[in-house]
């Protein structure tokens, strides 16, 4: 903490200075996501926020897709992300021209994203959905459409376990996260074992048999949700590492199991990058305007279904 005390302090100094608020994931480090984020939470709260802040400038502490989302829906701000390199397997799985063809293949299909997605690729969507409303925007799509069917893409994961909520046929991609897709049935069997009466929570982009053998399933809002809520006496989280850091600083009397995985991509954001993007104005997020005009019909529709 000695440390990082003059970072934190300098950041802050410099937030009033730029009039920059910092936007930080649920999966950044606790000294990022506690001491210096501004507006904290999953994918969708997140968006919710780019979309009505008042601050000429946004720094993304979290991964480009979600910087991306920011610049789509507040066009006229500087969006800051503090490592270009902070991507997302998801994201990187299908490209515009991959949605065209899957169109082509299936016409008046609605097509439903997940965030967790280019701009160009959300550019060719009908409307986006996070983990935390996919059945939501899945069921509403198919009521605008009329239909029964929907595409959801890229992940694979989040398609099959909305497939199991709804009685819509799903068709996928064969996108995957690469954090998510590494726990396995076997691991919270073990788990168990070790830790009798565990309470275990799963995020929606792990494998189906891992979420049927979880106790929920929830976006990282609703897994931290379920913590503050219940007060489980031990818990899991099925998700990234950072995950727990943060939800353990809010529950003190709840114990965590901490096995999990790390995101390397979100690790690319620390503190250093965030003063640096700060002090140097860098590095600039920015969106075709024609892409981003197309991509914000299909997040304003997703945000505007009621929460
Ligand atoms: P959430 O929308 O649940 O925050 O998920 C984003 C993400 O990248 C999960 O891996
Ligand atoms: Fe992408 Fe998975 Fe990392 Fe989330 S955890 S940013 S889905 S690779």
């Amino acid at each position: 903490w000695d440390l990082m005390a003059p970072v934190i302090a300098r950041i802050n100094e410099l937030k009033a200075e730029k009039g920059a608020v910092i936007l930080a994931h649920n999966y950044m480090t606790p000294e990022i996501f506690a001491c210096v984020g501004d507006i904290r939470g999953d994918s969708l709260q997140l968006a919710r926020e780019a979309a009505e802040t008042t601050a000429p400038v946004i720094v993304q502490a979290g991964v480009h897709f979600m910087a991306e989302t920011s610049k789509i829906l507040a066009p006229e701000k500087t969006v800051l992300i503090p490592s270009m390199e902070a991507g997302c397997s998801l994201a990187s799985s299908i490209t515009g021209a991959d949605v065209r063809l899957l169109k082509e293949r299936y016409p008046g299909v609605p097509v439903v994203t997940y965030v967790n997605t280019t701009a160009e690729v959300k550019a060719e969507t009908d409307i986006c959905c996070t983990s935390s409303n996919a059945v939501q925007v899945v069921e509403h799509i198919c009521e605008e459409f009329g239909t029964d069917q929907v595409i959801l893409i890229p992940d694979q994961y989040l398609a099959k376990n909305v497939a199991r909520m709804t009685d819509k046929k799903v068709i996928t991609w064969a996108g995957s996260c690469e954090v998510h897709e590494q726990f396995t049935a076997d691991d919270i069997k073990e788990m168990r074992d070790a830790n009798p009466g565990v309470v275990v929570l799963a995020h929606p982009e792990c494998p189906p048999d891992v979420l049927q053998e979880a106790d929920y399933a929830g976006s990282t809002a609703a897994m931290s949700g379920y913590v503050a809520k219940e007060q489980p006496r031990q818990v899991v989280l099925i998700t990234e590492c950072s995950m727990s850091d943060n939800v353990a600083l809010e529950n003190p009397d709840v114990e965590f199991v901490r096995p999990c995985n790390l995101c390397p991509h979100m690790k690319r954001i620390t503190l250093e990058g965030i003063q640096m993007a700060l002090e140097t104005m860098t590095h600039e997020v920015t969106v075709d305007p024609v892409i981003a005009a197309r991509a914000r019909e299909a997040v304003e529709r997703m945000i505007a279904l009621p929460s």
